[in-house]
């Protein structure tokens, strides 16, 4: 053994030393991990990163929306100002200047939500993942759109449950099915706003229905909802949050407002739910990087989404606009698509003799 060269303090091992004719060795997977499957989307992203590809076919914000010179300022006054506590280790249920603006940015009038009903997560990805731990046994019932986010359907299902599709037309779930699907079953998960990825969005009518169908049974309901703010035309619906704030999971992202890169979303739920993800949380990363929430916060706090998104709902409208005209120029007959009104979302269906996925090979 020597110890490399000059004052180095590391031990290096000699040829002499290494173990010849180790077996490879076999992973004993548990039971939990065999329900992993390659992810649709992870195999999306792939042909999405070869370069002699455009791909519309997963959910990435457009680059153009990324506000990289308001983040580098942003980064550099924290770091200036507060680095010494944004490179430290941080609380698990996330900063609390930004718990704060989380908490007032979904209030209104007729509700108060509190910092304490916010969980700061690495991407909203990581809630679905907390929800599903804490919420979902083997053999549970899951109620969830048909289609749905895969993300969501993948993280629920390491889990092990049983998923029941709730009914769907061309306005998205139809509340009046929940009842009789959802009793005893752990919770449903919904997509009102430009649902990925049909683009659908729930009415006013049927969001209120829904709220009233799960609080009729005490189903929590789950409102997935990172592209609410990307309306082409009006102000958003209401969020069902407001409606029924006791019985309702709410999940909001900075992904697709700000940029994904950066890993951070929210959880608004009551404090009940809050402190048991909060301890899943714990032992999942401790909490997200101190740094990155106090950079985002100190890009928003002075209302820098107010100028910043309409922007991007300018530039998604226009790309639409352009890929609908395409559809309806270029399209032989026998395929439908829907026409969102915000969001990232078309959603085209084939014929019934043709297989999709066999026309992407
Ligand atoms: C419906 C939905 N929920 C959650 C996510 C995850 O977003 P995040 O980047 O916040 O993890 C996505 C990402 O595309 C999404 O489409």
């Amino acid at each position: 053994m020597h110890t490399g060269q000059g004052s180095s303090p590391w031990l290096f091992l000699t040829d002499t030393m290494k173990i010849e004719n180790s077996n490879p060795l076999q992973w004993h997977f548990s039971r939990r991990s065999r329900q992993l499957q390659s992810s649709v989307i992870r195999e999306i992203l792939k042909i999405t990163m070869r370069p002699e590809v455009i791909s519309f076919a997963g959910g990435l914000p457009s680059p153009a929306t990324f506000p990289v010179e308001h983040m580098k300022a942003a980064f550099d006054t924290v770091l200036t100002q507060q680095g010494k506590i944004a490179l430290q280790y941080g609380p698990t249920d996330g900063y609390a200047p930004l718990r704060e603006w989380v908490a007032d940015s979904l209030s209104d009038d007729g509700v108060r939500i509190l910092p304490e009903q916010v969980l700061m997560v690495s991407g909203s990805q990581q809630g679905l993942d907390l929800l599903g731990k804490v919420l979902i046994d083997e053999g549970s019932n899951v109620l969830v759109e048909a289609p749905s986010y895969l993300g969501a359907l993948q993280a629920f299902s390491i889990y092990g449950p049983i998923f029941t599709s709730v009914p769907v037309d061309e306005q998205g779930l139809i509340p009046a099915a929940v009842e009789a699907l959802g009793k005893g079953a752990s919770l449903l998960y919904a997509l009102p706003n430009f649902q990925n990825p049909t683009g659908r969005t729930l009415p006013l009518e049927r969001r209120v229905a829904l709220v009233e169908a799960c609080a009729r049974i005490g189903l929590p309901l789950i409102e997935d909802d990172p592209y609410g703010a990307l309306s082409y035309r009006n102000d958003p619906l209401p969020r069902m949050l407001n409606m029924n704030p006791g019985g309702v999971i709410y999940m909001g992202s900075f992904s697709k407002v700000l940029m994904p890169g950066i890993r951070l979303g929210y959880v608004v739920a009551p404090t009940s739910l809050i402190r048991k993800m909060e301890q899943a949380k714990q032992a999942a990363d401790l909490h997200t990087a101190q740094l990155t929430q106090m950079v985002v916060y100190e890009a928003v706090k002075d209302g820098f989404l107010q100028t910043h998104i309409p922007t991007i709902r300018k530039l998604y409208a226009d790309q639409c606009q352009v890929m609908l005209d395409a559809l309806q120029t270029w399209f032989p007959a026998g395929p439908s698509w829907t026409r969102p009104e915000g969001g990232m979302f078309i959603w085209v269906t084939l014929p019934g003799h043709i297989d999709a996925g066999e026309l992407v090979k």
